[in-house]
């Protein structure tokens, strides 16, 4: 970090000028005359460094990251291993394309994913470069070893914004406005999101609807199970809002699948890699998906992603499917130091400080009216905005104030779904930052409830 930063603790924030600064300003008048416009940012952060789960502005402007680049810094900014594993890489070679030669470290890897997203079946993985070319690769494997064409995926989902994995998304129409047509034959239904169930149940009531839907409905009328090649879920629904199903949801959705030869696969770009405690917040279910998609906190930042599917599921012939940078090998060695760091001490942390978190969190719709629900896995929580507890009418407004008066205080939260708050640090976040934060956002939470 620079010396320009003056507070005695380096793990928490301290600013040193009104927000933005000069030098923020200065970059995002410049972003605004050449950067697509089509991107969302939710305040003038402009970064200049960063080391664990602290980032420093071009102002020098310290600030505590609860996003960790959405989800991607898993190990935290420039951890010293990940840093040295990308050293020793590029100096060895940049590139060469695993699609048309061989390198031993994307064996390596493979291995270790297959080894990782099991137990059980024998898995092959493919890699590319991105949480949407993940989802590509399961779409069109899907299609081809079942022969069948369409896809079942969820309300409020996020799959990428290529046009086979938008055709999946059902989170914003925003970002399907102006885009069709997408890919036909893809039906979408509620997910489990029992504090608004689309049902209207409760726990005790809930038959699990949401999947029954497919069998008792949907299988019998305009979707015959016989043409549906795959569902695709999120284990944790992220940008829907940080929304955890209950076990029965998945006991329910496998056996579906199972009955009908439809395969499962798990969207872990943003659940996976540690982030909810386990390795993959599918393994919180007892769910063992056919095909898995990885991507966001694989690589601590670098760009890469896999899609891990049983072997006997990726069959695919030479050249049926290929990217020429996928698996990069300055990425994978990246992946390796990050997949090494988190199974040996962020597991562990990322269970300890996020149950810490939840614990004081899950006070929050006592103390704040405003405060609908907390919920979350992990390092993945989230809580929802609400204008009443009993309506259960969704504040997006009150959302929107809370995350840039955080921005205020040094603090980088993000939102997720119409109104939920999401907590999503590098796995690295101490107790003392997760209080920190907590502090503040009660400090927020309380003014605005006033
Ligand atoms: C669950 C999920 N799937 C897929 C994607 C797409 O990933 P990318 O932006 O790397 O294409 C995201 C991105 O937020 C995601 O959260």
């Amino acid at each position: 970090m620079s010396n320009i930063s003056t507070s005695a603790r380096q793990d928490l924030p301290n600013l040193v000028t009104a927000l933005p600064g000069p030098k923020s300003k200065a970059v995002i008048e410049r972003d605004a005359a050449v950067v697509s416009p089509s991107y969302t940012r939710s305040y003038p952060f402009v970064i200049e460094r960063g080391e664990g789960a602290m980032v420093e502005d071009v102002d020098g402007n310290r600030f505590l990251d609860m996003n960790a680049g959405i989800a991607v810094v898993a190990t935290g900014h420039c951890h010293p291993q990940v840093v040295a594993a990308i050293r020793a890489q590029a100096e060895k070679f940049l590139h060469m394309s695993g699609t048309d030669f061989y390198y031993e470290n994307m064996v390596e890897f493979a291995e270790k994913l297959a080894a990782i997203a099991g137990p059980g079946d024998a898995r092959r993985v493919y890699y590319g470069n991105s949480g949407t070319e993940a989802i590509e690769a399961a779409l069109k494997m899907s299609r081809y070893h079942t022969g069948r064409d369409k896809f079942v995926a969820f309300l409020g989902g996020f799959h990428g914004r290529t046009m086979g994995a938008l055709s999946l998304t059902g989170s914003k129409s925003v970002q399907k406005q102006g885009f069709s047509p997408l890919l036909g034959g893809v039906t979408h239904i509620p997910y489990a999101y029992c504090y608004r169930c689309a049902y209207g149940k409760q726990a005790e009531t809930c038959n699990v609807e949401c999947v029954k839907v497919l069998e008792e409905t949907l299988f019998k009328t305009i979707l015959p199970a016989k043409e549906v090649a795959a569902i695709f879920v999120e284990p944790v629904q992220g940008e829907g809002g940080y929304i955890v199903p209950p076990r029965k949801f998945f006991d329910e959705l496998q056996a579906v699948a199972k009955r009908h030869g439809i395969l499962l696969v798990c969207d872990e770009v943003q659940s996976g890699m540690g982030r909810t405690g386990k390795m993959f917040a599918y393994q919180h279910f007892g769910v063992d998906p056919d095909i898995v998609a990885i991507a966001k906190g694989i690589a601590s930042g670098m760009p890469l992603s896999a899609t891990v599917a049983k072997a006997r599921y990726m069959q695919w012939t030479p050249g049926a499917h290929a990217s020429t940078f996928g698996g990069n090998p300055v990425s994978v060695a990246a992946a390796m130091a990050t997949v090494e760091l988190i199974e040996k001490e962020l597991l562990a942390n990322t269970a300890e400080v996020g149950a810490h978190m939840k614990a004081r969190m899950q006070e929050w719709p006592r103390r704040f009216p405003i405060v609908g629900e907390v919920r979350g896995l992990g390092l993945m929580l989230g809580f929802e905005i609400v204008r009443d507890q009993q309506t259960k009418e969704r504040a997006p407004e009150l959302r929107d104030a809370i995350v840039d008066a955080a921005y205020q205080r040094g603090l980088l939260v993000l939102g997720a779904g119409q109104n939920t708050v999401r907590l999503s640090p590098p796995l690295v976040l101490s107790k003392d930052q997760a209080d920190f934060s907590l502090s503040t956002l009660e400090e927020i939470l309380g003014g605005l409830t006033g």
